[in-house]
This record gives C-alpha cells, structure tokens and sequence, in this order.
C-alpha cells in the first residue's frame, strides 16, 4: 500500500484545525476603521473568544486607540484580547529583500541603471502584501479564535487584490523555474553575463509564493473570512466603497457587512444639523438599496473620540446589539463555474457596474475581465482554456460568461 498523499493546505485546515473566524475592516481614510476594528475586537474578547487585532496600516493608531503599546508580536491588551502593529517595512525586508537585490542586479545587467533598478524590484504596495501574511501565521498557529485585521486605507488594500494571482504567474512565466532548466541555462546565462539566482534563493521565493497564494486562499474562505467595508454616510465616502464593494466582488472575496459610522443621532436636534441629519438619511437608504442584500450596521457619531474600552463599548453596542461581532453575517457569493447543457457558464456578481463596461480578452488560460477600471485575470480551468468564450453579458448585477461546448463550438 503506497503512502497517503499528504493533503493540501485547505484541507488540511478543514479537517484537522479551526480556521480562526477572520474579519478585515476597510474602508477611505479615516471613516472609523481601527475604532470600528478595535470594538469589534473588545466584544469578541468579552464573549470570550480569544481574539487577536492586528493593524496592517503603516500609520498605526491602534496602540493609542487601544491605550496599549503595542508591537510587531501580539501584546496581551486586557483578558482574552491581544494587539499587534505589524512593521510593513521588517516584513518587507525579511521576505524581499533578498529576491529584490538579485532582481536589481539582473536589471542593471540588462542596462537598467541602479535606481530605477532598484525601484522596479519593489512593486508597490509589497509591503502591506507581507503585513498580511500575519493572518496566515495566525491560521498556521493555533492560538486564536478571532483574527480581526485593521487595514491600510481602501485604496491601498485594494491595489493588493490579484497580488498572489500575479505572482504565481510570475513563477510560472517569467521565474527560471525548473531547477534542470536552470543548470542548462546557467552557460548561457553566464555567456550573456545575466546573473542566475542562487539555489537558496529560489527555495525562498518558492517558500514566499506558497505563502501568498495561501494566504490567497484564506481570504477566498468564505466560511471563515470576511471583509467589512466602514463608510460614513457621506456622498463620496459611500462611492469610494461602492467601487471597493466591486472590486471585492469581482476578486472572489466576500463582504459579510457594510458599516456606516457617525450617523448623526436622533438627538442631534439643533437646526444648524437639521440639514445635515436630512441628507443623512437619504444616504443611508442609498447604502441599503446599494448593497443589498449585505447587511448594513450603523453606528452614531459619539459626543467623543472613540479611544479606550468604555467608548469601544459603547461603539460595539450600536453597532452589534445582539448580533455575534464576529459571526459571519451574510454568505453567498459571488463567482460560480457551471455546465448547463454542455456549455459551461462563469458567472461572478459585480454589482454597481454598468453593461458597457465590460471587456474581455483571453490569452490561452487567462481571461483578462475589465469592469470599468477594475481589472482581473481569471484562471480558466484548463478544459476552457483552448475554447473561447462565446458570449458575455451583464445582467441582474451579474457578469456572466459563456463558453459553448468545443464539439459544438467546432461544428
Ligand atoms: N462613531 C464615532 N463617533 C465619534 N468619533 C469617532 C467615531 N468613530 C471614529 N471616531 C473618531 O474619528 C477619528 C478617526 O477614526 P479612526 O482612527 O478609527 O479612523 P480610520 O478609518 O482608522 O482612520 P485612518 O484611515 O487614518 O486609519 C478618531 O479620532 C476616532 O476616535
Ligand atoms: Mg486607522
């Protein structure tokens, strides 16, 4: 009897662990992210789920919003709850640094000269990319109940979405990948005076694209992982998550909640607010029509900063009441591949998009879907790879793309 294969990491996690229940909070700057974050994580501490918040934002303010100093490792705050800034840039320079420095160096071999060299060896946003990695070193370790993640701004996690699919790619085409491959290569190379990675280094990349793509495949767990977008209710904010609540979907991570944070109260009964209190409410039908059918949680604008455990009490109160902070309060989603009468059918619901919008264009198995200025590429499944999709519509907030069966296709 042969060996049992081991089990890939998903399954590994469905069978033998719990995933921790992990929440990630986003939204524009400053609409209440880390105080919503940080009650959020206070109530799940008190129910008594061993809870970790981390910040991700390179502009940490959740030491301060906390009234503990926290540090790159998790920092018991209060029983059940602990903290931890994550150092974007010690992150960074641990799993970069030395794949860039080769990177840098092939590029100058090519006639690249040493700053733009080095620039192009860092893309952007790289560096919130590896804070994220900490969400798997809390589903590797099996410490924690909850994992809540305070975000960076939405902009900056969103140029992050597609990083783990773009580096996979990356590996497959352009990485010299194969180790016999790269030995022939090597006289080449050297003829060419291009710099060939070292073994050690590519054990390192390999080890860091099994990471992102793991971690890929956490924030797909729609089971266990979810994104909550926190808005004001405010014209722009509230379109700024729209586009977010797109791109979300349109990426296959699913939104369990929408917040909309400093909501004037009813007792907010001066005229000089009257106004204001009026088109607030317009606002919040908006964002109910608007991302319906995910639930929405309001919070009131406090006669206070959100700083500590009483006002992080208070702020969970309006925002939970009964409802389990770190429950998955909405499922359903988002992208399904499906055979209907021989033609296989991809469907991924985008909401808020227009039907003009939509392009597509395929290179062998990867469909580029363009929806307004989110882009992605999609992997087909290798059966559709050599078949070109017939028809794309968008309808019902629905994206879907057709691919007639090859016999038929070809007759
Ligand atoms: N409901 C509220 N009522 C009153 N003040 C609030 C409320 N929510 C947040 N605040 C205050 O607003 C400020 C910004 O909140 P917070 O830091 O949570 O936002 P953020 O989205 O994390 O910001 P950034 O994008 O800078 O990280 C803080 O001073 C906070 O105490
Ligand atoms: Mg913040």
């Amino acid at each position: 009897m042969g060996i049992a294969a081991v089990p890939s990491r998903s399954r590994l996690y469905a069978r033998f662990l719990m995933p921790p229940r992990t929440i990630l909070y986003t939204g524009k700057g400053g609409v209440g992210k880390t105080s919503v974050a940080a009650a959020t994580a206070r109530r799940a501490a008190a129910e008594g789920r061993r809870t970790v918040i981390l910040s991700t934002d390179p502009a940490h303010s959740l030491s301060d919003s906390l009234g503990v100093e926290l540090g790159p490792d998790p920092v018991e705050v209060s029983p059940g709850l602990w903290g931890q800034e994550v150092i974007a840039e010690a992150e960074m320079r641990r799993n970069w640094d030395r794949v860039a420095a080769w990177m840098s160096g092939l590029l100058q071999s090519k006639g690249v000269d040493s700053v733009r060299a080095e620039e192009l060896s860092v893309p952007p946003g790289l560096d919130e990319l590896f804070s994220l990695l900490q969400i798997k070193r809390h589903w590797d370790r099996e410490e924690f109940d909850v994992v809540i993640v305070d975000c960076a701004p939405s902009g900056e996690t969103l140029r992050l979405l597609g990083y783990p699919e773009v580096a996979s790619w990356w590996v497959r085409k352009v990485f010299p990948w194969n180790r016999s491959l790269l030995s022939k290569a090597a006289p080449i190379a050297k003829a060419l005076e291009i710099p060939m990675p070292e073994p050690e280094l590519m054990d390192e990349v390999e080890h860091l694209i099994e990471n992102l793509l793991a971690m890929d495949e956490i924030l797909r767990d729609h089971e266990h992982c979810s994104i909550r977008l926190v808005m004001n209710p405010d014209r722009m904010v509230i379109n700024e998550a729209r586009r977010t609540f797109t791109h979300l979907c349109l990426f296959g991570y699913l939104t369990d909640a929408v917040i909309v944070n400093r909501v004037f109260p009813d007792e907010v009964s001066d005229s000089y607010f009257a106004g204001w209190r009026e088109q607030q409410s317009a606002q919040l039908e908006t964002v109910e029509e608007g991302f319906s059918p995910v639930p929405v949680l309001t919070a009131r604008y406090f006669d206070r900063e959100v700083i500590g455990e009483g006002m992080h009490t208070r702020l969970a109160d309006d925002l939970y009441g009964e409802i389990d902070p770190s429950g998955l309060l909405h499922s359903g989603m988002a992208r399904e591949v499906s055979t209907e009468d021989g033609r296989t059918v991809i469907r991924i619901r985008a909401p808020f998009t227009e039907k003009g919008e939509v392009k597509l264009q395929q290179a062998g198995e990867e469909l580029l879907v363009q929806v307004g200025e989110a882009r992605r590429t999609i992997m087909l499944p290798s059966g559709l790879a050599r078949r070109s999709p017939s028809k794309a519509s968008f309808e019902n907030e629905t994206l879907e793309i057709v691919f007639e069966d090859r016999d038929a296709a070809e007759a």
